[in-house]
């Protein structure tokens, strides 16, 4: 038995990490101890219950408007006691959170292989996601299996000289959890929501908006918040839903200018199988989102994505993502042409697949085995893009 230990803290890298936590413990070769930090904890644990993962270590680190080096420093000190305990083969991190790099860093400086899921994304601007871009490049440089989503991921990996052998394209888990989730159309347990699907099986159009990112964080998120205020004013026929994320300095900045909005349905984050059910529903996603721009396009939605840069350029080469940054004009009216323009409409909303088959478990699993020696690999995943 091979003893893995996947390190996570956020809500999107619970999500991510759940469909090889499954497999992991499905698995009769494979030992899994699960360690959370805990730099999320509603929206973490919303996910780890809607799977069913109980961790059996939790740092328990998360202090309101705490800081990244409060996040750094709070993690890789409380794994090291749990590493020197536990000894794993290999440590599972995910994406570029500061949960995720200092997993990486704990890991690495005990001589412990780094297994880094979600390996190769970039945007090509340091600060920009901040700190993410950052974080995922620290965390490619001491990893010894890089499981990049799509072969643009691994071909960014290899360009930075990243040892071609030690790269392997699995598909993102991401689609995965969605599969795993969406078609069940999980029942809303919040009445807001429950009206707002019955006003959408009436006819009424959707905008559902997520935002969090820290760099949109001050003028340019009060600028989102006057642009959804202005689109409801003037789209009084369409709903808009906010499942605002629990951080305060983004209600601060967004909630005041929703208020008294009648067609506006500002929620606490919505657990994520209802949350695919709310995205199956909309007619347009509105975000700064990784997990969204990644799961949306899988289901035809229009996806407009407040940011300058993305490290997800797969679909926006297929037309189903836009990059329109958080200018409130520019924000304003991309809503209004998709909301206005059915021709646009039409030309944004094919489903497009370029992330995963749901598989990306599985294959991350037999990438594990040939790393610790005991097996081989599959076929990597063939996301058609032909990189
Ligand atoms: C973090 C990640 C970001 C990821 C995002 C997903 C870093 C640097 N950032 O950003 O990459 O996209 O998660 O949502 O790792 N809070 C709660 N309860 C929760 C979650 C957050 O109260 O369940 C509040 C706390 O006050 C916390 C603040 O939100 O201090 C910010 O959380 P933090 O994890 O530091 O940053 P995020 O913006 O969530
Ligand atoms: N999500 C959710 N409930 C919500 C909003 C988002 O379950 O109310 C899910 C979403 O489907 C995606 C993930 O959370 O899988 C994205 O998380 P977030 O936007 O916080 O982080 P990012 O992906 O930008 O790192």
């Amino acid at each position: 038995m091979k003893k893995i230990m996947p390190v996570y803290g956020t809500r999107p890298e619970a999500i991510k990490v759940a469909p090889i936590i499954k497999a992991l413990q499905d698995a009769d070769d494979f030992d899994c101890v699960v360690t959370v930090t805990g730099q999320h904890r509603e929206m973490l644990d919303q996910v780890n219950e809607l799977f069913g993962i109980e961790p059996d270590h939790d740092l328990n680190i998360i202090q309101p408007r705490q800081t990244l080096n409060m996040v750094m420093a709070k993690t890789i000190d409380g794994l090291d006691a749990i590493l020197e305990q536990e000894q794993p083969d290999a440590v599972v991190v995910q994406g570029d959170t500061t949960t995720s790099t200092a997993g990486a860093i704990a890991a690495f400086n005990r001589g412990i292989p780094v297994v880094h899921v979600e390996a190769g994304l970039r945007s090509f601007n340091i600060f920009s996601p901040f700190p993410e871009e950052a974080n995922r490049k620290m965390t490619s440089q001491i990893s010894s299996l890089h499981l990049a989503p799509t072969s643009v991921s691994k071909a960014n990996l290899l360009r930075e000289a990243v040892n071609e052998d030690d790269v392997y394209v699995s598909g993102n888990t991401v689609i995965d959890a969605l599969l795993d989730v969406v078609d069940k159309k999980v029942p809303f347990e919040d009445e807001a929501l429950q009206n707002v699907q019955k006003a959408v099986e009436g006819g009424q159009k959707l905008v559902l908006v997520t935002t969090h990112r820290r760099e949109n964080q001050g003028d340019a998120m009060r600028g989102v918040g006057r642009a959804l205020a202005r689109l409801s004013e003037t789209h009084p026929d369409v709903l808009f839903v906010l499942p605002a994320h629990k951080n305060p300095v983004v209600r601060e900045a967004i909630l005041p200018f929703l208020e008294g909005k009648t067609n506006v349905v500002v929620t606490e984050p919505v657990a994520y199988g209802q949350f695919t059910h709310l995205i199956s529903l909309a007619n347009v996603v509105l975000t700064d989102s990784g997990g969204v721009q990644e799961e949306a396009p899988g289901l035809g939605k229009p996806v407009l994505v407040m940011r300058e840069n993305t490290e997800r350029p797969e679909a926006v080469t297929a037309g189903t993502v836009r990059l329109i940054g958080t200018d409130e004009e520019r924000v304003y009216n991309e809503v209004t042409e998709l909301l206005t323009d059915s021709a646009a409409y039409e030309r944004m909303s094919n489903a497009v697949n370029p992330y995963g088959d749901g598989n990306a478990a599985r294959r991350t699993l037999s990438a594990i085995r040939e790393l610790l020696g005991t097996g081989k690999r599959e076929a990597e995943f063939d996301d058609g893009l032909g990189n």
